[in-house]
């Protein structure tokens, strides 16, 4: 039996989930200072840790909140007096720079266009013109294009100079294959509500242990989102600091359950193979995407809007909704795109089903086919 009606969520997260998630959440009321609680949380922590990193060198550390609590988290608790290079090639990057300003970190901001790779040898500049570098500052897959940046290639650069590396690995972690010693990755953070496939309103940080400790006699500039004060409270009492949301956390624990069984490979495979079912459906239709392939986490996708005077995104919004479909608006300043996630609980056939109703709507506002297109639109 189903429990709710199935909808289709293209947006970028919070994803679409399995019947097995929702109902995790119905339990028996708890009170989350209960040491059975604690152990859900403690147990959950070490499950996120061993996704991307060894749980006796690095910790997961929960909050209550949106994605953003856990980057601004890091930004607001790890950075004393030095200088942290931010990467902006999206809309994410650049609201690391506005966290940066609104705590009055000081900061280096490093802009990259949006559907090409970073410029390392710039990079490199950056830092050696600069000695006071202390953190780098980088978005691991920008939600906003679907650039996959090489956090690989730019953790061994901050390696070499000495610098901690904080990623926002918000929509790729849990898909995409991530290793945080490999990478050289110090500070990492994620939610729920994306290829976790949970539910919105748990957002965590998995740091490395020794740095973190580090971090305890900085500077205090937050409160709630302090990562140190959340993670030693935590040690010390099983229990998250203030109050969590309790039925999130069953059902993650739920979610990382049905991760472990479908693998972090086996669960990415399936998203690349629904990207590729969108990509050839787009093209087939004469639309164009952003990202060139090679630089693409096949996860999310910018795709131009169609030139045509029927177009409108919001009664292509309406008409995707009145089918149970969720779409969502593009953030690129200069190029107007909508964005089509293929992160969740979803399949080739669902991204089938959009196109034949894409396919049905662009016949239906008269938008003809371009023509001698592979697909890709230059930014
Ligand atoms: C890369 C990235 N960082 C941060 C966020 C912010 O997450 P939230 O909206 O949950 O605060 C998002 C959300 O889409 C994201 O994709």
């Amino acid at each position: 039996m189903r429990a709710t009606k199935r909808t289709i969520l293209l947006n970028p997260g919070p994803a679409t989930t399995t019947d097995s998630v929702k109902l995790a959440q119905v339990v028996p009321d708890i009170c989350p200072r209960e040491r059975e609680f604690g152990l859900l949380m403690a147990n959950v922590c070490e499950e996120l840790t061993r996704l991307a990193a060894d749980p006796d060198r690095y910790t997961a550390v929960l909050f209550g909140g949106s994605g953003t609590a856990a980057v601004e988290s890091i930004l607001s608790s790890v950075v004393d007096d030095g200088t942290v290079v931010i990467i902006n090639n999206g809309a994410y990057g650049r609201r690391m720079c506005e966290i940066a300003d609104a705590y009055g970190l000081r900061y280096f901001e490093v802009k990259s266009p949006p559907d090409e790779m970073i410029d390392l040898e710039a990079l490199e500049t950056v830092i050696r013109n600069n000695d006071k570098i202390s953190h780098l500052a980088i978005v691991h897959h920008e939600t906003t294009t679907g650039l996959l940046n090489d956090i690989h290639a730019v953790g061994a650069l901050c390696k070499l100079h000495g610098i901690d590396m904080i990623v926002d690995a918000m929509s790729s972690f849990a898909a995409v294959p991530i290793d945080m010693q490999q990478m050289n990755i110090s500070y990492l953070a994620s939610s729920s509500n994306k290829n976790l496939q949970g539910m919105p309103g748990v957002s965590f940080v998995i740091a490395e242990k020794r740095k973190l400790e580090l971090t305890q006699h900085l500077r205090r500039r937050n409160y709630y989102l302090n990562l140190y004060d959340q993670y030693a409270y935590f040690v010390k009492h099983l229990q998250m600091r203030f109050t969590p949301p309790v039925q999130t956390l069953y059902a993650l624990k739920q979610a990382i359950e049905e991760l472990k069984q479908e693998g972090i490979p086996g669960r990415y495979g399936r998203y690349v193979e629904s990207w590729e079912t969108l990509i050839r459906g787009i093209t087939r239709l004469g639309l164009s995407f952003i990202v060139p392939e090679s630089l693409h986490s096949k996860i999310v996708t910018a795709i131009v809007e169609p030139d045509c005077s029927g177009y409108d995104f919001e009664a292509m919004h309406d008409y995707f909704y009145s089918h149970n479909i969720m779409i969502y608006p593009g953030k690129l300043d200069g190029l107007k795109t909508f964005r089509i996630a293929n992160m969740g609980d979803i399949r080739s056939e669902d991204i089938e089903h959009f196109v034949g109703l894409l396919e049905a709507y662009l016949r239906s506002i008269g938008f003809n086919k371009g023509e001698g297109d592979d697909g890709r639109a230059e930014y």
